[in-house]
């Protein structure tokens, strides 16, 4: 693949694989918070993420070229509340969105149309990922301070196949 377009896969795959990080790190906070349902919704979408570096790392051997595994950046340390969580989820997943986009946008400058039909999948992938993100937070504002809220929030993800 031309240098851009591989140098970009490879920051694609990095940003995937500290998605799973950085939902591995929400997982341990609710757990430990003691919503057990929540960590594995979260840690089922660490999963996911960890999915789509392979598909990345894949694609990457496929066309001939090496993965760069570089260094995956720390999480931070702690969160304030499980709503702090899906605020940060459905931040996170606007910027995977801009960076697909972004890459998407190197693949055709480049002329690379393999690199660019491969990344539609993840394109289609983030309209769904910020809809989710955006669904659970919309749960917080339309709950205001019911109390049963919560529990029941970690109930309905705690269903997560
Ligand atoms: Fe793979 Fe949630 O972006």
């Amino acid at each position: 693949m031309k240098e851009k377009v591989l140098k970009t896969l490879n920051e694609q795959m990095n940003a995937e694989y500290y998605s799973a990080y950085l939902y591995l790190g929400m997982s341990a906070y609710a757990d430990r918070a003691g919503f057990k349902g929540t960590a594995g919704w979260l840690l089922r979408q660490a999963h996911e993420e960890r999915e789509h570096a392979e598909k990345i790392f894949k694609f990457i051997l496929e066309r001939g070229d090496a993965p760069a595994l570089a260094d995956i950046k720390a999480t931070p340390p702690e969160y304030k509340s499980l709503e702090d969580v899906f605020k940060k989820v459905a931040a996170h997943e606007r910027h995977v969105t801009d960076l697909i986009d972004a890459a998407a946008s190197v693949a055709l400058d480049e002329r690379d149309h393999a690199t660019y039909s491969f990344l539609r999948w993840f394109v289609d992938e983030q309209v769904e990922e910020v809809s989710t993100a955006d669904d659970i937070l919309g749960k917080f504002t339309a709950a205001g301070s019911n109390p049963g809220f919560l529990f029941n929030l970690d109930a309905v993800l705690g269903q997560r196949q």
